[in-house]
This record gives C-alpha cells, sequence and structure tokens, in this order.
C-alpha cells in the first residue's frame, strides 16, 4: 500500500529536496510550505495533519542558521521547538509517525559521537535542537535523524561556484566537516518510513571530512579556476561553532559510499556551471 508523507517546511533546503525525491521511492508525497501552513498556530497544524490525512509527517521546518537564532532566542524557539512540540503532539494523538532533523550541533567538543552519547551544545541553536529531540521522541514511535553539513541545494558548493567564477572572496574556515549530499538524506529518510517499527535517534554520516577551505580549492580546481581569495567567516554576534566534530553510527547503512563527497560534489558543480 502507498504510504502518504506530509513535508512541513516543503520550501527550505530539505524539505523542497524529499519533496522532488521521495516520490522516486514510491510515497505519495504532499508538501507544505510556511505561507501554506504555520507551525505556530495550533489550528492550522491540526487540520493540515487532518486534511493530508499522511501516515508519516516529516518536520522539515527549522531556523537553520545559528547566527540567527544566536540573535532571536525566541524566534528559534518558536521553529526549532514549539512547533515541533506541536506537531509531535498531534501526530501521537492521531496515530501518525513523525521524521525529525536534528543536527551535530548537538555536540560542543572535537571528536567521534554516536547515536548514544550525551549531548552538549554550544549555541541556542543546538540546545534547541537537543530540547526538541526529546520532545519528539517524548510523543510516540518518532525518529530523529541527526545531520551533518549538506549540500545539494543553496549549499556551500553553490557559494564557492560563484567565488570562484567571479574571483570573489570566499568565507571559508578550517573545521573539518563530513558532508552528505541532500540525496542521502532522502534515501535514509526513505529507509525510515518503510521500517515502521523504527524510533529513536539515528545519524547520518559522511564518512569523507573536508573543510571549507579544501573544499573550496576542489571546486575552483574542477573549474579550471583560481581558488577564491579566503575570508574569515563574520564574527560579531555569531554562535560559537562545535570544532571537528564527527557524526558516527553502527548502522552501515547510514554511512555514505565511499566516494559520495567528491563525486556529488562533480556533479553539484557540473550542474551549476552549466551554461542557461
Ligand atoms: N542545511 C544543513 O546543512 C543542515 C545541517 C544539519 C541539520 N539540518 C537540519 O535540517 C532541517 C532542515 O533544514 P534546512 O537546511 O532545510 O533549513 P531551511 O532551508 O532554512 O528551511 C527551513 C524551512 O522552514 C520554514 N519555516 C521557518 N519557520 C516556520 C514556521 N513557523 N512555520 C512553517 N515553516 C517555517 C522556512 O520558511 P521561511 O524561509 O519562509 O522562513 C524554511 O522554508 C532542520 O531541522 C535543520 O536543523 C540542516
Amino acid at each position: 500500500m502507498t504510504v502518504h508523507v506530509l513535508v512541513l517546511g516543503a520550501g527550505g533546503r530539505v524539505g523542497a529536496a524529499l519533496c522532488d525525491l521521495l516520490p522516486g521511492y514510491g510515497f505519495s508525497v504532499h508538501g507544505l510550505t510556511r505561507s501554506e501552513v504555520d507551525v505556530g498556530d495550533d489550528d492550522a497544524v491540526a487540520a493540515c495533519i487532518a486534511a493530508a490525512d499522511p501516515g508519516v509527517v516529516i518536520y522539515a521546518v527549522a531556523i537553520a542558521d545559528p547566527d540567527r537564532c544566536e540573535r532571536d532566542p525566541a524566534a528559534s524557539y518558536e521553529a526549532n521547538v514549539a512547533g515541533v512540540q506541536r506537531v509531535a503532539a498531534v501526530a501521537a494523538r492521531t496515530g501518525r509517525r513523525v521524521i525529525y532533523y536534528s543536527s551535530d550541533y548537538v555536540f560542543g567538543s572535537a571528536g567521534t559521537y554516536f547515536e548514544d552519547a550525551a549531548v552538549a551544545p554550544l549555541q541556542v541553536y543546538g540546545r534547541h535542537k537537543a530540547e526538541a529531540e526529546q520532545l519528539v521522541l517524548g510523543c510516540g514511535c518518532n525518529v530523529v535523524l541527526r545531520l551533518p553539513l549538506l549540500f545539494g541545494s543553496k549549499d556551500f558548493v553553490a557559494d564557492a561556484v560563484r567565488a570562484a567564477l567571479a574571483g570573489a572572496p570566499l568565507a571559508v574556515d578550517r573545521r573539518r566537516r563530513f558532508p552528505i549530499p541532500v540525496t542521502h538524506v532522502a534515501r535514509l529518510t526513505a529507509g525510515i518510513i518503510t521500517s515502521e517499527a523504527v524510533s529513536g535517534i539515528y545519524h547520518a554520516v559522511g564518512v569523507e571530512a573536508v573543510t571549507k577551505a579544501e573544499w573550496a580549492a576542489q571546486i575552483a580546481g574542477l573549474l579550471g579556476r583560481p581558488v577564491p581569495p579566503a575570508v574569515a567567516p563574520g564574527g560579531g554576534l555569531g554562535a560559537p561553532r562545535p570544532v571537528d566534530v564527527e557524526l558516527a553510527t553502527r548502522h552501515p547503512q547510514l554511512r555514505t559510499v565511499p566516494g559520495t563527497l567528491w563525486a556529488a560534489t562533480r556533479a553539484r558543480v557540473a550542474e551549476l556551471a552549466k551554461p542557461v
């Protein structure tokens, strides 16, 4: 039987990618953007879930910019905690599962973290993600999928391609990241939807490490352009970032296949550099 999936936050990077990719796994997908339902509105949340009548609700709503969350913790709380709680409560009352995306920012210091490691966020964003994880898990047979840095839509690769083509400066840092393409998130999400008994916390794992400085150099090389002049990321009221945090998992199917980072980067650069 076809599983009906409701994607909240369908206008965002992850939400839009899921709306594109999940039908390819055989699900019927209904996506709602912020202009169609605001998760701050109790009645709207209940009404949209009743109308879509999904088996699974995907919460891809977020304020995912840690600096913005630091500047405006109340707005972060609304989107990153209160909205999640509202959706999970309606889903639990009506017998539906929720898939919630969390982040490697729930960890604070350098290290390799499995799903059962204690969280220790450094900033408002990570604290709110960690709080929401507990709310979602307390509401039923739900899944939290923690993600590292993503690419494939409005991403660092697009910034690096633009900078390399224009010879413009690019903000980079030297933190080790383990990026994954959004296609990997869609594949794992499809697996979670299909495995009805799966619940708890899982890590989506990228097996290749790269810093943004190294990644920008590779991207410039693919374009045959000089490496863009590096500038430090904006400081000021920015949120503290975890350095060299690596998500790990004992479930091999949650890891990217070795070579994914470079193959997906090449494909993304080719797509972005294509003449229109
Ligand atoms: N992108 C990454 O690299 C990354 C890494 C780790 C984890 N994640 C997690 O992945 C999830 C999705 O992130 P993303 O990168 O797709 O974020 P995004 O591109 O910023 O998308 C979030 C979406 O949520 C919408 N939204 C915000 N407040 C809302 C509200 N009150 N009601 C309804 N919609 C609302 C936004 O709409 P507006 O734009 O109109 O405000 C936006 O379309 C988040 O949980 C994030 O923590 C992302």
